[in-house]
């Protein structure tokens, strides 16, 4: 199955949509195939034929019961979209907030996702983690979504219809997935070179890795005697002015929180595996994977290379 189908739902939000839209393909599908089949039956038996004669065929001026049938039925088929479409906004929008819901705020950068659970004191980047909501005991996760920069847009198809992150506007959206499981997205509105990259992994947890993963989070960084030298390049370096690790001198916001780096699959949102190798990569020429991406190029000395990243690779 494709991950990114908007035909496999797991979230009451995205089966709502699924359900909306089979409704809109079943009308329009019939509309298509009334008005196709009459126009080929049609070319078909008023085809030109030899030994027709030339002549005007008799014209036809106005019949009342075709022209009645013709302006009613599109009328009817009209309302029911309407207030079928109504319907479904107004259960995905005015959805009731359980009081066990999880709020989390999604910001837009270029060209990348910031995750905040404030009431977890949990900050990260491209890989969000949500809990699995039961539906007999409901634990949806508000989303407010808002935008450091331009216009993006989130959208995870299988959990949830598109809802754009805007400047100077808070925007929300929730989702309830009953399975846990691996949930692929992308920004869905063009953002600038890199909005083709700005991928997007949903992850649902079980209630009990959900709070294993928080515990993690929550955990101060780690602090290894055998890293100091490389941590020492990272705290000596551009680095920190964009980047932040809790409990250190690095406190940057306009990159990705880097406190739990390797606790990450991917890096650059999304693009490449979070590998040592790439993570090399990235730092000495992130341009060779992103082109146009916000982060300099560091072009550090082999070794500082080597022990920033061994320092890096501790950040779990
Ligand atoms: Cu962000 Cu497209």
């Amino acid at each position: 199955m494709i991950p990114t189908s908007v035909f496999a739902p797991e979230s009451t939000h995205a089966w709502l949509i699924y359900r909306y839209s089979l409704l809109v393909f079943a009308i329009t599908g019939a509309i298509f195939v009334v008005v196709s089949g009459l126009l080929v039956y049609a070319i078909v038996r008023f085809r030109r034929r030899k030994g027709d004669d030339t002549a005007e065929p008799p014209q036809v001026y106005g019949s009342e019961q075709v022209e009645i049938a013709w302006t009613v039925i599109p009328v009817i088929i009209v309302i029911v979209l309407v207030l079928t479409t109504a319907r479904t906004i107004h259960e995905i929008q005015d959805a009731p907030r359980p009081p066990g819901a999880l709020e989390v705020t999604a910001i837009g950068r270029q060209w990348w996702w910031e995750f905040r659970y404030p009431s977890l004191g949990i900050v990260t980047a491209n890989e969000l983690h949500i809990p699995v909501s039961d539906p007999r005991d409901p634990t949806p996760t508000f989303l407010r979504l808002l935008s450091a920069d331009v216009a993006h847009s989130f959208w995870v198809p299988r959990l949830a219809g598109k809802t754009d992150l805007i400047p100077n506007r808070a925007n929300q959206m929730w989702m309830d997935p009953p399975q846990p499981g691996l949930y692929l997205g992308q920004c869905a509105e063009y953002c600038g070179t890199q909005h083709a990259k700005m991928l997007l992994r949903v992850y649902v947890h079980t209630r009990e890795d959900f709070a294993r993963w928080v515990a993690g989070q929550k955990a101060p960084a780690a602090i290894t005697a055998a890293a100091a030298s490389g941590q020492r390049v990272f705290e000596t370096t551009a680095c920190l002015n964009c980047h932040a690790v809790a409990g250190t001198v690095a406190n940057g916001r306009f990159g990705p929180d880097l406190t739990h780096l390797m606790s990450r699959d991917t890096l650059a949102a999304g693009a490449v595996k979070n590998t040592v190798d790439n993570l090399k990569l990235w730092i000495q020429d992130p341009e060779a994977m992103k082109p146009g991406v916000l982060m300099p190029p560091m072009h550090l000395p082999q070794q500082e290379l080597d022990d920033l990243v061994s320092y890096l690779v501790t950040l779990k």
